[in-house]
């Protein structure tokens, strides 16, 4: 039987989870996740968009969690982040998240929402053209020397 899904905005005390998740991949520049990278980037997120962060829930266990930032002057959404825990991939659980941040963007009347994610990782290109993104572009050297940047881009309006 599949456990139900809860997506939710992040709270303080969901930081140590969070650890936990990003410390099952390496950063997209290959650096391993130090615990003062995670706060500096959790703490940059909810300065510049404290609604825009979110976390997955199974049985009361944070097993995801979504950054999305909507620039106001610009009119568009930003995916900034999206990483759902090693062990409960394939579940629907990153569904249920970029589900919630695009119809966040849609809420801001964003006309567009976009991503970028390594030319190399296939299941995360499958996955955002499985949501309505559209590879648009490429960045060279994005991430570091070599790993070129994918630039996916969903209309919404
Ligand atoms: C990319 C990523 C976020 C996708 O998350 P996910 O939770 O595995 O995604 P989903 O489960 O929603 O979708 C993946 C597959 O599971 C299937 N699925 C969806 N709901 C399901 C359910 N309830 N039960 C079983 N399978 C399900 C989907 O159909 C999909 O299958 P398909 O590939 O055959 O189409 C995740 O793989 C991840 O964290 N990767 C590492 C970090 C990363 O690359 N982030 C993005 C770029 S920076």
């Amino acid at each position: 039987m599949s456990r139900e899904i809860v997506v939710r905005n992040y709270r303080i005390g969901d930081l140590e989870d969070i650890k936990e998740i990003l410390s099952e991949y390496p950063s997209p520049t290959g650096r391993v996740w130090s615990e003062n990278m995670v706060e500096e980037m959790m703490s940059d997120a909810l300065r510049e968009q404290p609604g825009g962060v979110f976390v997955a829930a199974m049985s009361g266990k944070i097993v995801g969690f979504a950054i999305v930032m909507y620039r106001d002057w610009f009119n568009i959404a930003y995916l900034d982040y999206i990483q759902v825990k090693t062990d409960q991939i394939n579940k629907g659980v990153g569904h249920r998240l970029i589900e919630k941040c695009v119809n966040w963007a849609r809420e801001k009347s964003a006309r567009m929402i976009y991503t970028e994610t390594g030319k190399n990782n296939e299941r995360a290109i499958k996955f955002y053209q499985r949501h309505g993104f559209k590879i648009t572009g490429y960045i060279p050297d994005y991430y570091q020397k070599g790993l070129d940047a994918v630039i996916l881009v969903n209309k919404l309006s």
